[in-house]
């Protein structure tokens, strides 16, 4: 605990020599504090011990403090100070493959971590001029996303459902395709590819369930490029209100250094529930299911953080996903309306798909993204471009097929292709595909190349013909990666390559 000062002493030597004040009253985890004139908005309050708070509450007479942990042991009359300094924590490489607290304090048991770059915890999202728009794709290695709802680097797109339908999964999925990646442009001798750097912040979740994504990220190879920063149900409300901004300024540190980082913040639920306790007891006035009033604002300007900035300012993205939990599918309630209307498109997950065995559970019809398309390869435009809408026409065909049996063969045969796609779709976790081979199954399907095959040996067919391709056709695979378009020459080998398997099959 102790080490909040030291980390005060590290960074802002200047810091010793602030104001004190004096504890009125301590309850709920914020204390009044009378004395501090000169104190700002989300000042760092230091009561000793290596307890912090925040000073959120500015009145004429006192100061409303946050405690931001160990509030228990703080007692009326104490003395405290405040530090001059807003709210910071450490950022660079050295955090990545660390678990860290809001503060930015090792929860990992390896020790220290060695960097003297912080970040302002809250800082102005960043202008206009300065931004640009989104033109590389992120990719998720999830057919399903990449191929119809694609995302853009600097883009923000919500992941929105009921509990339990494969919301972290995405997310995770999508930091484990970073660390494929990442692999390989390591490797790689073009340089092409740029590493995307991820932070994963955990909001109000039980320690055991953040246990598990750290361990999956471990399992999967990606926690050496990745941050967790986790604010868990038995840390106060106050830790659990700054965690997505802590996890964001980690996140700015590879932006501003022209890289690429991509914050998950799971999820915005919780963190709203976090905000609404913090503000009852600083008793600000409530407004709709409870929330104080400016919990839009709060929300927008977390994500408004998130941009792709132009070449003259260095080039770097910051990409969110930003979770929300709904109940009972409803979206229409105030934290979701809210985060929809902020981001640039949704992810929505539904129960019903989750439990029919269509995994990830997205719904393709009314999921979208708003501007990721600008950053979809030629390639995977080509091969993806009709898919949504073949896949409304299956779906309303579906329904009217039930109804009678005499389908002219052109609704038939729609329905069979809706049918395959669907499965392919179908995408089990913690296996991303590259996108070269998202482009060769779509294409391979865009040909009829599934329609022989019983609806029920899709996904294995699949899992066959691209074990055959990379053994046999390693270089188109590459070819594909370099041309980012379908060239006569990629699209003759691609033939060839399936008449050959059909012919061994
Ligand atoms: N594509 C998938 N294939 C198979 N199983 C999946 C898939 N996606 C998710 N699951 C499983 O479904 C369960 C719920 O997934 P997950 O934890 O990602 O959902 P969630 O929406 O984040 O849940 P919560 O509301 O509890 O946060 C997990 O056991 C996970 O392993
Ligand atoms: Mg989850």
């Amino acid at each position: 605990m102790a080490d909040i000062e030291a980390t005060i002493a590290q960074f802002h030597p200047e810091a010793h020599s602030e104001q004190t004040g004096r504890v009125m009253e301590v309850g709920d985890g914020v204390a009044r504090i009378e004395g501090l004139r000169n104190v700002r908005l989300n000042e760092m309050i230091n009561f000793g011990n290596g307890i912090i708070g925040l000073a959120l509450n500015l009145e004429e007479n006192s100061v409303g403090v946050v405690v931001l942990s160990g509030a228990e042991t703080i007692r009326e009359g104490q003395i405290v100070r405040s530090t001059g300094r807003l709210l910071e924590i450490p950022c660079g490489h050295a955090m990545l493959g660390r678990v860290v607290d809001p503060l930015g304090r090792p929860l990992d048991g390896k020790g220290p971590i060695e960097t003297t770059e912080v970040n302002p915890v809250e800082r102005p999202a960043p202008g206009i001029i300065g931004r640009q728009s989104v033109f590389s794709p992120l990719q998720t290695g999830i057919l399903a996303i990449d191929a119809v709802i694609p995302i853009g680097r600097g883009q923000r797109e919500l992941i929105i459902g009921d509990r339990a339908t494969g919301k972290t999964t995405i997310a995770i999925d999508t930091i484990i395709n970073q660390s494929r990646i990442n692999r390989e442009a390591e490797i790689a001798v073009d340089n092409q590819t740029h590493p995307v750097y991820s932070v994963y912040v955990a909001i109000g979740q039980r320690q055991s369930s953040v246990a598990q994504v750290v361990r999956a990220l471990e399992m999967n190879g990606a926690m050496k490029y990745t941050v967790v920063v986790a604010a868990t149900a038995s840390d106060s409300a106050a830790m659990q209100y700054l965690a997505p901004f802590s996890g964001t300024a980690v996140g700015e540190w590879f932006m501003d250094h022209g890289m690429d980082a991509l914050a998950v913040y799971d999820d915005l639920s919780k963190h709203a529930v976090a905000y609404r306790q913090m503000s009852l007891v600083l008793r600000r006035p409530s407004g709709r299911e409870a929330y104080p009033g400016d919990i839009f604002y709060l929300h927008s300007r977390l994500l408004e953080r998130s941009t792709c900035m132009s070449k003259g300012c260095g080039g770097g993205t910051l990409t969110s996903l930003p979770i929300i939990e709904t109940q009972n599918g409803d979206v229409s309630a105030y934290i979701p309306t809210n985060v929809i209307s902020i981001t640039d498109g949704q992810i929505y997950l539904e129960s019903d798909l989750f439990h029919q065995g269509i995994r990830p559970a997205m719904s393709v019809g009314i999921s979208v993204s708003r501007v990721g398309s600008a950053a979809q390869t030629k390639a995977m435009k080509e091969v993806a471009g009709k898919v949504k809408l073949e896949l409304a026409q299956y779906y309303e065909m579906k329904e009217f097929a039930q109804f009678g049996s005499d389908l002219d063969s052109k609704t038939v045969a729609l329905i069979e292709h809706g049918k395959r796609i669907t499965e392919l779709f179908k995408q089990v976790q913690y296996n991303p595909f590259p996108v070269e081979e998202e482009v060769v199954q779509l294409w391979a399907a865009q040909q009829g190349f599934f329609n022989n095959v019983p609806v029920a040996k899709t996904r294995e067919v699949r899992t066959k013909f691209l074990e055959f391709v990379r053994i046999r056709r390693k270089a188109l695979l590459q070819l594909i990666v370099q041309e980012k378009k379908l060239t006569p020459e990629i699209k003759a080998a691609l033939e060839e390559v399936t008449a050959e398997y059909q012919s061994m099959a």
